[in-house]
């Protein structure tokens, strides 16, 4: 039953974007899947479908981005544009008008559009999301072999439910601070919410806990 949804989903997700971008997709539906067997396995199968869903926007031009933004009432800083964060904007309203509340409810829509950014006060679902996304296995970028490693490295040594959170924990910091460097050594500007989820998972030591 639920493979048949999933394919279903699949099928519409494949209309909006390109090939390779699909692949990344059905990494990252695998990865969710994954990281939720770990985690959260009642929700494996939402972060599968999440997984599926986050970049459907991805491909689309800034321009049309920029007017999907006015259409769905979303503040866009045109001083400040950083083209690459308007997907996960889009994205999830944009699914959501697909698909419906059934399918795109309040965790599946937050797990898309904190997916690029993070927060402060992330959820472990929305967490899985934006790492499953960072580490899933297409991904060949440097950083991303790094923090796949880094991540199953510390997961082998955990045994606890606790163990297992703080090695998410530490891996979320890692993934944070790569990402903020790049952004630094490339003159980028650093969205203020990547900022407050890395300090945030620096700080916390109960996240996932409100
Ligand atoms: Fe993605």
């Amino acid at each position: 039953m639920y493979s048949n949804f999933i394919e279903n989903i699949k099928e519409v997700v494949k209309c909006y974007v390109s090939e390779k971008r699909f692949s990344h997709t059905l990494g990252v539906e695998k990865e969710a899947y994954s990281l939720g067997l770990i985690f959260m396995p009642e929700k494996a199968e939402k972060l599968q479908l999440t997984g599926v869903l986050h970049d459907i926007t991805k491909d689309f031009k800034t321009e049309k981005q920029l007017e999907l933004c006015k259409e769905y009432g979303i503040n866009v800083d045109l001083d400040n544009l950083v083209p690459k964060l308007l997907h996960s904007k889009t994205g999830c309203e944009f699914a959501y008008r697909i698909f419906g509340e059934k399918v795109v409810d309040k965790e599946v829509y937050n797990g898309i559009l904190y997916h690029t950014t993070g927060r402060e006060n992330m959820t472990l679902f929305e967490a899985l999301i934006y790492l499953a996304d960072y580490i899933e296995e297409t991904r060949t970028f440097e950083d991303c072999i790094k923090l796949r490693k880094y991540f199953y490295d510390s997961i082998k040594e955990a045994y606890s439910y606790e163990e297992k959170i703080e090695a998410l924990r530490k891996t979320m910091v890692l993934s944070f601070d790569l990402t903020i460097k790049n952004l630094i050594d490339e003159g980028k500007r650093i969205d203020k919410d990547t900022i407050n989820a890395r300090n945030y998972f620096v700080s916390c030591k109960n996240v996932f806990k409100n």
